[in-house]
């Protein structure tokens, strides 16, 4: 084994370590409670645009075709529309929070119950602006 496959294993092992800590939360009950906004900054306005570069960073579309088209998940489609009918208690934008943040709390039907529980981590304002690119999805 050559010294330098040995320092990269290592640095590998590092990583793993420093991940396995992020992902415990430094203590905090749930690994997934979304960070706190500063309230001394001025109100989020939604940004569709960043909704759309999130929708693919955080891999939302290698399970959700923006149009009809069936993949894991449901195709997103006229979400916007449909978010509205799923849950009476629910608007159309908590009906689409509670989906990114707690997707086993309503399953559509005829889908598993497969989507990550990750996304309770994401800011409140990520939230925002992925629901604001979800509801322009016709
Ligand atoms: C590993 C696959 C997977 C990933 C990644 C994923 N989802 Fe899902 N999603 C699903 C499945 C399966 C369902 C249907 C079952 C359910 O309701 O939980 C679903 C349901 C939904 C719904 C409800 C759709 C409806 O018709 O009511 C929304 C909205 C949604 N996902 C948005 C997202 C967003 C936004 C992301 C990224 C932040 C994401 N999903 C990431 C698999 C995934």
């Amino acid at each position: 084994m050559s010294r330098r496959f040995v320092r990269y294993r290592l640095i590998g092992i590092a990583a793993g370590l420093m991940l396995l800590a992020a992902a415990c939360g430094g203590g905090s009950a749930g690994g997934d409670v979304p960070p706190t906004r500063d309230p001394s900054l001025p109100p989020h306005v939604a940004d569709a645009v960043n909704g759309e570069r999130l929708f693919n960073s955080e891999s939302c579309s290698a399970c959700h075709s923006t149009g009809d088209r069936r993949l894991t998940g449901p195709g997103l489609a006229g979400i916007g529309v449909a978010a509205a009918t799923r849950d009476p208690a629910l608007t159309a934008d908590r009906y689409i929070e509670q989906s990114i943040r707690d997707p086993g709390a309503f399953v559509v039907s005829g889908y598993n119950n497969l989507m990550p529980n990750a996304y309770g981590r994401l800011p409140q304002d990520d939230v925002d602006d992925l629901i604001a690119y979800l509801k322009t999805l016709e």
